[in-house]
């Protein structure tokens, strides 16, 4: 059981959603591709890189899988049953290629790159396994499996970034959008297959993020997420260092974002406890339009289970930085991961993640049961010995906590006035506006000719439910 609340940048369980694009040329669509994403940001935001490689080589994408030429995959790894999940949905992407032969499918992203080409031994429908930074070459897969051979590309780069390519907004509200700000990581958590999926650390050249951002600005997008799995170890160095050509780390980027215009929000995910300074805290608090919201995921509140992930801070450590967080920004929104039943986690270390959550009473979290991923080093050194109904209990008590606080924290946003922006309508009515504040709230107020989509306006807060504020617009 995954239990989830709030938003895209951070749910890594988020799955199928499928993805349209316009061809470049008209002429050249002559095939069409569909694309389905499950995982993190990360992996929805390749999928808007590999529709613009592809785009570029004739491909039209639709959102309907039964007229598709060329069917994508792009697959996670984090837990066991986001596994599941994909195998799952793999089936009724092979009937399809039963009925049609010629029809292509491809397995991308955290799996592949897991299971490089055994995937083709354990699926025999599959054409292509491709690992997140082999996308280029794509197209001479696909050429590849037309001349009817299997292939397989899932070679990690030390450099690949992707920088150049600009990826088409797919399935876009043309208000969010996520940007790639580095790829990889270097930390080795010893429960998280990420390292093994997606290589080393690598960060994007600063001036084709500011680039894309100010792109995407121009067109209309009022907020951008900054994306990596550590973003704070953010570090780009210019080849030869000058005056003009200085390194630039994760608070110096954030600065050149934020001043591209004060109308464009900037979010960031993900930020890595050991690694947040009071310089990155010291630059959002600056700039108005750096939001005031910080995912800092703790993963468990004991000193000795965090040691076993290998998280390399301790319970004191997180802590001084919830500290720093509010004595910089008073009030600044934090949430965070967790996971219960790590191996021999005790009763009373699950109740020391119990009180760190009454401590810092988080805005939102991500809570998982332990799910032992092979080759990790937590795989290698320790048993899974916690049971299931153990770690589901444990689960259901924090998931309760959260709860109680995700709702104290916006019960004391009532009577308060929030600068939302709108993305568009409620999910459950055209008559309502929704949008985030800067917090990261989701807010309801009634639709008015006075402001769209893509207006920030500033509402009375009037009340709440458990996941909502809901106001007027003031
Ligand atoms: N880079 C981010 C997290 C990326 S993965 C960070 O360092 O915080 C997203 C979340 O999935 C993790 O924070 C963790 O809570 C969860 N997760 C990762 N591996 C897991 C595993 N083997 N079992 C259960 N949850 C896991
Ligand atoms: Fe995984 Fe840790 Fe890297 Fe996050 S920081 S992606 S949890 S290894
Ligand atoms: Fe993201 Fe899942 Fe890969 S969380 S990095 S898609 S393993």
């Amino acid at each position: 059981m995954d239990i989830l609340v709030q938003d895209k940048a951070h749910d890594e369980s988020r799955q199928g959603e499928a993805l349209l694009l316009k061809p470049v040329n008209e002429k050249q669509a002559d095939r069409k591709l569909y694309i389905e994403s499950y995982g993190c940001a990360m992996n929805f935001s390749d999928s808007e890189i590999v529709a613009s490689i592809l785009a570029d080589n004739g491909f039209e994408t639709t959102a309907d899988y039964n007229e598709a030429d060329v069917i994508f995959i792009n697959t996670c790894s984090i837990r066991e049953n986001a596994e599941q999940r994909v195998r799952n949905r793999l089936r009724d992407f092979t009937i399809a290629k039963v009925k049609k032969p010629g029809l292509v499918v491809g397995v991308l992203g955290c799996m592949a790159e897991r299971l490089k080409a055994k995937f083709l031994e354990e699926e025999k429908l599959v054409d292509v396994v491709v690992g997140p930074d082999a996308y280029r070459d794509l197209p001479n897969l696909i050429e590849q499996v037309d001349g009817g051979q299997k292939a397989v590309n899932v070679l990690l780069s030390r450099e690949e970034t992707y920088a150049d390519i600009s990826p088409v907004r797919l399935n876009s509200n043309g208000i969010n959008a996520f940007v790639s700000i580095m790829r990889g990581c270097d930390n080795m958590c010893s429960f998280c297959v990420v390292p093994f999926t997606r290589g080393r650390e690598r960060s994007r050249d600063p001036e084709s993020i500011v680039k894309e951002c100010a792109g995407l600005f121009e067109s209309g997008y009022r907020e951008v997420t900054l994306l990596g799995q550590n973003v704070d170890s953010y570090k780009w160095k210019p080849e030869t260092e000058t005056e003009e050509a200085k390194p630039v780390n994760f608070a110096n980027l954030l600065e050149m974002v934020a001043l591209i215009n004060p109308e464009l929000r900037v979010r960031f995910s993900t930020s890595h406890p050991k690694d947040i300074t009071d310089e990155v805290l010291h630059t959002i608090k600056k700039y108005d339009n750096i939001c005031k919201y910080i995912h800092l995921p703790a993963q468990s509140g004991n000193s000795r289970v965090l040691e076993m992930m290998n998280r390399t801070y301790d319970r004191e450590w997180y802590l001084e930085r919830v500290d720093a967080i509010h004595r910089i920004i008073p009030e600044c929104a934090i949430s965070t991961d967790m996971i219960t039943g790590f191996c021999s986690e005790t009763d009373a270390e699950h109740q020391d993640t119990l009180s760190m959550m009454d401590y810092v009473k988080y805005d939102f979290a991500y809570m998982f049961m332990y799910s032992e991923r092979p080759g990790t080093l937590a795989a290698k050194r320790y048993a899974d010995d916690i049971p299931d109904e153990v770690k589901r209990n444990r689960l259901k008590e924090i998931v309760a906590k959260q709860q109680e606080h995700s709702h104290q924290r916006l019960l004391a946003k009532v009577g308060t006035v929030q600068k939302v922006l709108i993305e568009g309508f409620s999910k459950k009515s055209e008559n309502d506006y929704c949008g985030r504040s800067d917090q990261n709230a989701m807010v309801v107020f009634p639709v008015s000719e006075n402001y769209k989509p893509g207006n920030y306006v500033n509402v009375y807060v009037d009340r709440c439910t458990t996941a909502t504020l809901i106001g007027r617009v003031v």
